[in-house]
């Protein structure tokens, strides 16, 4: 990654911030405890990844107001219940998140159970304030809701974490075919959420959506697949969580199942494929330079 674009990438995800803390539960309170929780839990930083694909596939398809502003603070709070509920004792038992502790690590079990189900419901009070929105189109804030409800759900993310757990309980070597169900549905399909999402309210066709799900399915399954790659070659001081959580949970990965090298083969084939998808919108005059650069910087990412 070049300087400057190393640069862009900060200044994008500080305007992200600034978006997410304006939609923070307030302190205080009886419930403060589990209130505490969320916050310590969105706040402990984070690419911010999700909503950066939604705002620039929303740019990308000529989006301009701030209707996706409350869906690109929902899809951080679903992305970051994910994780709150993923790093259990019960699930993955880990200990540390972006370089602290893990929410249950730091506030308890229950409080975190309480604070991932309490992000997730705030999460959709907080997408439905874009009906409220100068402009909002009601229609297009509709599909945005029901694809981000369906993607985050048992048919998507949840589904996805469900077959997670049972591939890792059954103690048999996972099927390629069951380990791309876990990829396409843990990972992907909260990225097809966020690009889906932000094309949706820009008022993209059925068409250019399905691209977009399509491009998005193949970003989210490499980007898994490094995930998986930096859980054996990273480290703890650039990615902030533990490597090796996998091995110790004997988890189906890509690395696991096909090696490192053939991991990185279809991590590059796959995100380059949904670049040429992207691309392909050109012709229809949709151009995003900053979305092609970021997804190509995923390809090496190394947190
Ligand atoms: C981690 O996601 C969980 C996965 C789906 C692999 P990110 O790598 O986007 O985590 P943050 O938000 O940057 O911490
Ligand atoms: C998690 O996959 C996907 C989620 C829905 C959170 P991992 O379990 O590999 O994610 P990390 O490595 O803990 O971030
Ligand atoms: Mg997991
Ligand atoms: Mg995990
Ligand atoms: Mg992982």
């Amino acid at each position: 990654m070049n300087d400057d674009f190393e640069k862009e990438i900060e200044n994008r995800r500080e305007s992200v911030e600034a978006v997410l803390k304006s939609y923070l539960p307030e302190k205080g309170g009886y419930a403060s405890a589990v209130i505490d929780a969320m916050n310590y839990s969105v706040n402990a930083g984070g690419k911010r990844l999700r909503p950066m694909l939604m705002l620039e596939t929303y740019r990308l398809f000529g989006g301009s107001g701030r209707v996706v502003e409350p869906f690109m603070a929902a899809i951080e709070l679903i992305h970051t219940y994910s994780f709150v509920h993923d790093d259990l004792p019960a699930m993955d038992n880990d200990e540390y998140r972006r370089g602290k502790k893990t929410t249950w690590a730091a506030y308890g079990e229950a409080e975190a159970v309480l604070a991932g189900d309490a992000l997730l419901n705030y999460a959709f009070e907080t997408a439905l304030k874009a009906f409220a929105c100068e402009g909002a189109d009601e229609k297009r804030i509709v599909k945005a809701l029901s694809l981000l409800a369906g993607k985050a759900g048992i048919y998507g993310m949840i589904g996805g974490q469900a077959a997670d757990i049972d591939a890792e309980r059954s103690g048999r070597q996972a099927e390629p075919e069951q380990l791309l169900y876990i990829h396409e549905h843990k990972t992907a399909a909260l990225i097809q959420a966020a690009m889906g999402a932000g094309a949706l309210l820009a008022g993209a066709s059925d068409k250019e959506l399905a691209v977009i799900e399509k491009a998005a399915g193949e970003i989210g399954v490499a980007f898994q697949i490094q995930d998986d790659i930096l859980d054996v070659t990273g480290t703890f001081e650039e990615l902030g969580k533990p490597i090796g959580s996998d091995e110790r949970n004997s988890k189906a990965t890509y690395v696991t199942l096909k090696g490192l090298d053939e991991a990185t083969r279809e991590q590059k084939e796959l995100s380059n494929h949904a670049i040429g998808l992207l691309e392909s919108l050109s012709a229809d005059g949709y151009q995003n330079e900053f979305l092609t650069k970021l997804i190509k910087s995923l390809i090496t990412r190394l947190k």
